[in-house]
């Protein structure tokens, strides 16, 4: 099959992969988003749309949705590079997690592809409270999650998206398996406090049972399936495992990674944090 130098961006719309999608296009490289909204639609759920989305792209970014540890997602995400190297893309870069047995399960048949692979093992995003679920926990001043006192070196999403970047364009990068950290461990308290810091807002960390949570997060309406997915995070793999930093920013970028200051200083600049928790959240 023919293939041109366009890269497919899976989650495209998602929190790396439109940074991941900017910087390509930036570079003048070609790309398609691979998301629901997608032109064709890609949906993991439907693998009839596998095909028409590869179709053409001589590399790709691997982002599944919703966790790369739920159960499933290691058969999903091995027939889909599977598909992809049948189709003729020839390098794949991975968005995985850190600390995840079945996360490396998915990494393994990925490689087992036989693709050029380079593997993001990512560590929590700090976009998680600017971009997804805990944005309302900030807006309310009450981070109201079930992270006790473990440190978590939280990573900025525009380092992921830069190292997935330089994979998908330098020969380089290929075999290379990345654990990507932000450069400090922090708890869901200083969280709150750099948050404070940067914001100008009073916001607290509150402690909360797993069991709490779940009831919380589900009056909220959140899916059932998300739930799932916290509830794992939170109650398995938030014990520590993945408390100290790792030098993957570095080694593959030469650079370090961004503070979580940084970070909170430019979301709060966007005003994100400014606007009313709806009601039915509060
Ligand atoms: N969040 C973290 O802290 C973190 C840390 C480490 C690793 N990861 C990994 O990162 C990956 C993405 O997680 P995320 O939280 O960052 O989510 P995200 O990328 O922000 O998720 C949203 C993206 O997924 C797409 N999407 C949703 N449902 C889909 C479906 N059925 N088929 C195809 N695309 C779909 C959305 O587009 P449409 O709505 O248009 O479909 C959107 O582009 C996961 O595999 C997770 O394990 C996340």
């Amino acid at each position: 099959m023919q293939t041109t130098d366009a890269t497919l961006v899976l989650g495209g719309t998602g929190k790396t992969g439109r940074r991941v999608a900017e910087r390509l296009q930036a570079r003048g490289i070609p790309v398609r988003i691979g998301s629901r909204s997608g032109e064709p639609p890609f949906d993991w759920d439907k693998p009839e749309t596998w095909a028409p989305a590869l179709q053409g792209m001589s590399s790709a970014y691997i982002s599944y949705y919703p966790d790369i540890a739920v159960p499933g997602a290691v058969e999903v995400v091995g027939s889909f590079a599977n598909l992809a190297v049948k189709e003729g893309v020839a390098r794949l870069v991975l968005l995985s997690g850190r600390g995840e047995e079945e996360a490396e399960h998915a990494e393994r048949t990925v490689r087992d592809s036989g693709a050029d692979l380079t593997t993001v093992r990512s560590t929590w995003f700090m976009q998680n409270f600017s971009e997804d679920y805990m944005v309302d926990y900030v807006r309310a001043g009450e981070i109201a999650l079930p992270g006790g006192e473990t440190p978590e070196p939280f990573v900025d999403a525009d380092d992921i998206a830069d190292v997935a970047v330089s994979a998908l364009t330098d020969d380089r990068h290929v075999g290379e398996l990345y654990e990507l950290t932000g450069p400090r461990p922090l708890t869901l308290t200083d969280v709150a406090d750099e948050l404070s810091t940067t914001s100008g807002r009073d916001i607290r960390y509150v402690p909360v049972s797993i069991e709490e949570f779940a009831a919380g997060a589900a009056e909220q309406g959140m899916p059932p399936e998300a739930i799932d997915v916290l509830t794992y995070l939170f109650g398995e793999v938030l014990d520590g495992r993945n408390s100290h930093t790792m030098d993957g920013v570095h080694r593959a970028l030469g650079r370090e990674p961004r503070d979580f200051r940084e970070f909170a200083r430019d979301a709060a600049a966007t005003g994100i944090w400014n606007a009313p928790v709806p009601e039915a959240q509060r």
